[in-house]
C-alpha cells in the first residue's frame, strides 16, 4: 500500500465514469415537482405588526389570551372593558377556565370592532413558557381558520412571560404559526391544484396582525417578525427538500436548488461534479456514489454579510439523497425513510436561506456533500481501502457507514475557507437514535467553547442538543489491520465512534458535529422532515453576529 494513486484508482476507472448517466424518468418527475424553490410561509397569508386599542381593530377574528390563575393579560382586559365585561362573564360562568390551548369564541361583542373574539387559554400566568405560548397560538389559529376568517389579529404576543422580549414573542409566534400551516402536498392531486391556483395552506385566511401593547414596541416587534418569517422560510425549504423523494431529490437536483437559492438570495454558489472532485482526491466521498447511476455533487454556498475578508463560519451537511446501505444492504422495513438521509444538507440550505433573508452581518459558507448510496457492479465493497483527500487510508468494513465517508473529505475540503468554526450536521447513526431518541440532537465537539455556544443556542431556540463524549479512549475502536482507520467501530457507542472518525479530519479548526438521526424527521403517522437543527444554527449564527430578537 505505497502508491496512493493505486488506491484511489478504485474510483477513477473509466468504467466508473461511463456508468453515470442521466435517468430520464426520474428527471421528468423532478421537473414537475420542482416548481417551488423556497417553501412558502402559509401561501397567500400576509403578516404584519400593529399597535393600538385591540377593541378598535377591524377584523374577522381577534385573538386574546386568558390565564387559569393570575390577572387578565393587559390587552384582554381592554377588550373585556370595551365589551362591558363579556370575557369576565365567560370565565365567571365557567365557560373558560384558562387551560392551555382551550378555545372559546364570542360573537358581535358591543364596542368591539372584530366580528369574533377568540379566547384562548394560556394556563397559569407564572407557568407560561415558549411551548405553552406556541400551543395556545396554534390552537387559536386553527379555530380562527375553522371559523372561515379572512382577517385575524392576535394579542398573544403582548403577553409578557419569563425572560422574553416582544421581539422574541413575535418571532417565535410567527415561526410557530407559519410552520403549523406547512403542508407537503406538491405530489398529491390536491397540492398540484393549489399550486396552479397559487392558493396556500391558510384556508382562506389572508392576513394575520400581531398586536403589540404600545407604539414603542413596534420597532422590536417588526424586527421579530422579519426574523420569524426568515426562519419560517428556511425551515419550509428544509422540510420541502427533506420530504421530496429520492427519485426527485438527487445530488444533481440539490446542486440545481443551490444555484436557484444563490440567485434568489445573493449567495455565491459553486457546484463540483465528480470529475472535479476526483481532481481534488475526494476519494472517500466518491467511493459512496460509486455504485449509483446518480453522480455525486459537492455544493458550496457562500453568504458574505460580514466584513470583507473576515473568516467565515462553515456549515457542513450530509446529503445522502438515498441510503440503501450499499453492498452492506439495509433491511427493507422503513427503508423509505432513508430519503431523509440528506436532512443535514437540507438544514444547510434552510439556514443559508434564513440568514440571507435576515441580512445577518456575518460570513457563512454552507457546504453540502451530496451522493446516493447504492449497491451495484461498481459499488465499493466491504474490505476495500480508499485513500481520503487528507491522505489517511480508510478500510471500508461496512458500506452503510457512508455518511462519515462523504463528510471526512468534505471536512478536509472545508479547510480552504479558513473557517473560525465548522459545524457539521448529519443523520449519521442509528445508535444516536437509541441513545437520545427524538428530543435531543447529539452534539460532539473538539472545542468546549463552541460546544457551549451551540448548546446555549439550542436551549434558546427550543431546538435542543445534548453533548456526548469525544474521548480518546474511543478512538482505538477504529483501528484497522490494513489501513489508517476503519470506517466502523463495532457495536458499542456507535454514535461516539462515528464522531471520533470525523474528528480525525477536523483537527485544524474548532469543530462540532450534530448527529440529527433522531431529530431530523418524524416517524409514524406524522412522518416528515422537522427542519431540525435550522433553529439552533440560526440562533448560533445570530449570536455570533451580535443580533437579538
Ligand atoms: N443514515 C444512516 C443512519 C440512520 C439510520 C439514521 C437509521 C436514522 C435512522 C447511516 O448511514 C447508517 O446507516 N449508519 C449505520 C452505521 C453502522 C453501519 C456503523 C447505522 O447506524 O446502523
Ligand atoms: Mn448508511
Ligand atoms: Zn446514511
Amino acid at each position: 500500500m505505497t502508491s496512493s494513486s493505486n488506491i484511489s484508482s478504485e474510483t477513477t476507472s473509466a468504467a466508473a465514469r461511463k456508468k453515470k448517466r442521466a435517468r430520464s424518468n426520474s428527471k421528468a418527475t423532478a421537473k414537475k415537482a420542482s416548481g417551488k424553490n423556497t417553501g412558502d410561509t402559509g401561501g397567500a397569508l400576509s403578516y404584519k405588526v400593529v399597535a393600538g386599542a385591540p377593541a378598535d381593530l377591524k377584523c374577522d377574528s381577534l385573538i386574546v389570551g386568558v390565564f387559569t390563575k393570575g390577572a387578565m393579560p393587559t390587552l384582554t382586559k381592554r377588550v373585556d372593558k370595551a365589551s362591558g365585561g363579556a370575557i369576565s362573564k365567560l370565565i365567571k360562568n365557567g365557560d373558560h377556565n384558562g387551560t392551555v390551548a382551550h378555545v372559546a369564541t364570542l360573537y358581535d361583542l358591543p364596542d368591539v370592532n372584530a366580528s369574533r373574539v377568540v379566547i384562548v387559554g394560556l394556563g397559569a400566568e407564572d407557568k407560561l413558557n415558549d411551548k405553552r405560548y406556541q400551543r395556545a397560538s396554534v390552537a387559536a389559529l386553527k379555530s380562527v381558520m375553522k371559523g372561515g376568517a379572512k382577517t385575524a389579529a392576535s394579542t398573544l404576543c403582548a403577553v409578557d412571560y419569563g425572560k422574553t422580549s416582544i421581539g422574541w414573542r413575535v418571532r417565535y409566534g410567527a415561526d410557530a404559526i407559519a410552520n403549523e400551516l406547512y403542508v407537503f402536498d406538491e405530489l398529491k392531486e390536491s397540492g398540484r391544484k393549489k399550486a396552479k391556483k397559487k392558493s396556500g395552506s391558510a384556508k382562506g385566511l389572508e392576513s394575520l396582525d400581531f398586536v403589540v401593547g404600545n407604539a414603542r414596541q413596534l420597532k422590536a416587534a417588526r424586527t421579530g417578525l422579519v426574523h420569524g418569517l426568515a426562519i419560517a422560510e428556511g425551515t419550509h425549504l428544509t422540510r420541502d427538500l427533506g420530504n421530496r423523494p429520492g427519485n426527485v431529490c438527487t445530488p444533481t437536483y440539490l446542486g440545481e436548488q443551490a444555484q436557484k437559492l444563490g440567485k434568489s438570495h445573493g449567495l455565491k454558489v459553486t457546484v463540483y461534479d465528480e470529475e472535479r472532485m476526483r481532481k481534488l482526491n475526494m476519494n472517500t466521498l466518491l467511493s459512496v456514489s460509486a455504485g449509483s447511476a446518480e453522480e455525486a455533487r459537492l455544493i458550496v454556498m457562500e453568504y458574505n454579510g460580514g466584513r470583507k475578508g473576515a473568516q467565515p463560519v462553515a456549515l457542513v451537511g450530509k446529503g445522502i439523497t438515498f441510503d440503501t446501505g450499499g453492498i452492506s444492504l439495509k433491511p427493507g422495513a422503513t427503508m423509505d425513510e432513508m430519503k431523509f438521509d440528506m436532512c443535514g444538507a437540507a438544514s444547510v440550505f434552510g439556514t443559508m436561506a434564513t440568514i440571507a433573508s435576515m441580512k445577518l452581518k456575518l460570513n457563512v459558507v454552507g457546504i453540502v456533500a451530496a451522493a446516493e448510496n447504492m449497491p451495484g457492479g461498481s459499488a465499493t465493497k466491504p474490505g476495500d481501502i480508499i485513500e481520503s483527500m487528507k491522505g489517511l487510508t480508510v478500510e471500508i468494513l461496512n458500506t452503510d457507514a457512508e455518511g462519515r465517508l462523504v463528510l471526512c473529505d468534505t471536512l478536509t475540503f472545508t479547510e480552504r475557507f479558513k473557517p473560525t468554526a465548522v459545524v457539521d450536521m448529519a443523520t449519521l447513526t442509528g445508535a444516536c437514535v437509541v441513545a437520545l431518541g427524538s428530543p435531543a440532537t447529539g452534539l460532539f465537539a473538539n472545542d468546549q467553547d463552541l460546544a457551549d455556544e451551540l448548546l446555549d443556542a439550542g436551549n434558546q431556540a427550543g431546538d435542543r442538543a445534548w453533548q456526548m463524549p469525544l474521548w480518546d479512549e474511543y478512538q482505538s475502536q477504529l483501528n484497522s489491520n490494513f489501513a489508517d482507520l476503519a470506517n466502523i467501530g463495532g457495536r458499542e457507542a456507535g454514535a461516539v465512534t462515528a464522531a471520533c472518525f470525523l474528528s480525525r479530519f477536523a483537527e485544524n479548526y474548532p469543530w462540532a458535529h450534530l448527529d440529527i438521526a433522531g431529530t431530523a424527521w418524524k416517524r409514524g403517522a406524522q412522518k416528515g422532515a422537522t427542519a431540525r437543527p435550522v433553529r439552533l444554527l440560526t440562533q448560533f449564527l445570530m449570536s455570533r453576529a451580535g443580533l437579538k430578537s
